[in-house]
């Protein structure tokens, strides 16, 4: 399976960094119900990015959970070193992993490696590269990942440059790689990032930061144009 057969048209992901954790596995069945089929998994290792976020461990617990609905996780590596992490996201049942731009060395071969591991890739870079630097080396990928905020935590603001920034990735990017976009997107932004070329939408706290998060989650589908 691969990005081509995961996403319909357009996919909303919810971000599960931003869940709660002693309800996680209730809160993935609730959105598996709404038909949610992709789901974010941000690994921050302190590092990078401030926080030590999620990893491997709670990868495993709840892979099965998402794989039996037939879902994906999709796994945003905010790590120093991701080629180290490759071979244990794979084992505990991640199906991508994006790496970020400003931490390796040589993009193509980076991504040669994760497919190694059978897993799907994506390049993601911050708001201080610039989008034509990565389009040029990130022609192999399935996703590259344009940040809307700097990474690290959840419910930060979206960086309205964004959208310009979105724009340029599109068109210097080859058709058959997809624009994700991850920080700040809810049911304002969700539009503005879409128009300017994002199909994949990633949103943390838009959705789990709500009472209802199945309702949170198809209404910012509903909020798209
Ligand atoms: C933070 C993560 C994001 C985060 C998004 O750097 O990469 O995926 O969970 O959360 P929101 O949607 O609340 O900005
Ligand atoms: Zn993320």
């Amino acid at each position: 399976m691969s990005w081509r057969e995961w996403i319909r048209t357009v996919e909303v992901e919810p971000s599960l960094y931003a869940a709660d954790f002693a309800r996680l596995g209730e809160q993935i069945d609730m959105l598996l119900r709404a038909e949610c089929r992709i789901f974010h998994f941000d690994v921050g290792d302190g590092h990078f990015v401030e926080p030590i976020t999620i990893g491997p461990v709670v990868l495993q617990s709840i892979a099965p959970l998402v794989h039996r609905a037939g879902g994906v996780l999709d796994c945003h590596l905010m790590v120093d070193n991701p080629l180290r992490h490759f071979p244990q996201i794979a084992r505990a049942g991640g199906d991508s992993v994006t790496f970020h731009y400003e931490v390796v060395d040589d993009v193509p071969a980076t991504i040669a490696a994760a497919r190694e591991h059978g897993l799907q890739v994506g390049v993601a870079f911050n708001p201080e590269s610039e989008p034509e630097d990565v389009a040029a080396v990130a022609a192999d990928a399935d996703l590259v990942l344009c940040m809307s905020i700097h990474p690290g935590y959840s419910g930060q603001t979206f960086m309205p440059e964004a959208v310009e920034r979105i724009k340029r990735l599109r068109t210097a990017l080859p058709e058959h790689v997809y624009v994700q976009v991850d920080g700040g997107i809810d049911h304002e932004t969700v539009g503005r990032a879409y128009v300017a070329g994002a199909r994949l939408l990633v949103a943390g706290s838009a959705i789990f930061g709500r009472e209802d998060v199945t309702r949170a989650y198809r209404r910012l589908l509903q909020d798209l144009p």
